[in-house]
């Protein structure tokens, strides 16, 4: 299909990312009193890292930070840190210090303060100034997409041959639904597009609308700064982008469609204590350097159990 026929217009990809790392991080306490949980290791790089890599990986070399009280660490970390450097230089640790300048060099990094974390719509509003009057991606800083998966590239495609914005929706077990924001959905015509008509944030189990759930990856026309700024506050009294993406896909004169791109790759969500445990057992055993001891142990570990 064409981009007429779908009724959006061809424009540029989208080159900057609004990356929100002001949330508290409540499931994750105590670790993320003092810690940002976007800085906890997953094997030896912060969660974030991986984030910010992704998003270079995709071409958007622009980085906004939206960050907030303690979360310092996560600026310094994608800072050059001169001193450690020149010791590590001066030791002859190269590997080491090759490691610690990949984090400066991922992205041409910013940053804005949230102040108050008044949820993720909120979040993304601060960005507004930096972004201006331009298509952005939205990738959450601990919301983790296998390296192998070119899910952002194929959402900026889709943004750019339909002047759309576009949300990453991941298939669900039924079961599961309760637990995302679920999309409502009518076909493209494309494989692995869809329409969003609708958004339902944690539906009722046996209420939703399909099996489609939102993930922490969007690519967003500037027309949403506008329906964020009226957005009142939503589900826990917060404002929710997910409110002002339902605003948009109600009525596409607002800012053009809001699409889908469907995910059946692998994703980790590192804010969860479970699900952050296995996201560090599982890229730990596919590591070439430590997985081959790391799954001899485990599988021994494992006979234990
Ligand atoms: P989450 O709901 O996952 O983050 O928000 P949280 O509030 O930190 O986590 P919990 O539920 O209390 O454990 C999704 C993303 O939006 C950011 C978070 O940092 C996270 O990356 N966020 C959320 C903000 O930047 N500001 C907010 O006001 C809320």
């Amino acid at each position: 299909m064409t981009a007429e026929n779908q009724g959006g217009t061809q424009q540029r990809r989208a080159v900057k990312a609004v990356v929100p790392v002001a949330g508290l991080g409540t499931r994750f306490l105590p670790a993320t009193k003092a810690v940002p949980k976007e800085m906890l290791p997953v094997v030896d790089r912060p969660a974030i890292q991986y984030v910010l890599e992704e998003a270079s990986g995709a071409g958007l070399s622009d980085v906004l930070l939206v960050t907030g009280s303690g979360k310092g660490a996560i600026e310094d970390h994608f800072d050059a840190a001169p001193y450690l450097e020149s010791r590590l230089a001066a030791d002859g640790k190269d590997a080491l210090l090759a490691s610690v300048r990949e984090a400066t060099g991922v992205a041409d990094v910013h940053s804005v303060r949230q102040g108050v974390p008044r949820g993720l719509g909120h979040a993304v509003l601060c960005g507004r100034e930096h972004v201006g009057d331009e298509p952005f991606a939205v990738l959450l800083g601990d919301d983790l997409i296998d390296a192998d998966e070119d899910l952002l590239s194929r959402m900026l495609d889709v943004q750019a041959a339909r002047g759309a914005s576009v949300v990453a929706l991941l298939e669900v077990p039924a079961d599961r639904t309760h637990l995302y924001g679920v999309a409502e959905v009518e076909a493209t015509g494309e494989d692995g597009v869809v329409r969003i008509t609708g958004l339902v944030e944690k539906p009722e189990p046996g209420t939703s609308p399909s099996n489609l759930a939102v993930i922490g990856r969007y690519v967003l026309q500037p027309g949403v700064f506008d329906v964020l700024a009226r957005t009142a506050p939503g589900r826990g009294n917060e404002i929710q982008l997910t409110d002002a993406l339902e605003t948009l896909a109600a009525d596409e004169s607002i800012a053009g469609p809001v699409l889908g791109v469907v995910f059946r790759g692998r994703r980790f969500d590192t804010g969860d204590k479970l699900e952050y445990l296995k996201t560090v057992v599982t890229l730990a055993s596919e590591r070439d350097d430590l997985g081959p001891a790391f799954r001899t142990w485990l599988n021994d570990f494992s006979k234990t159990l």
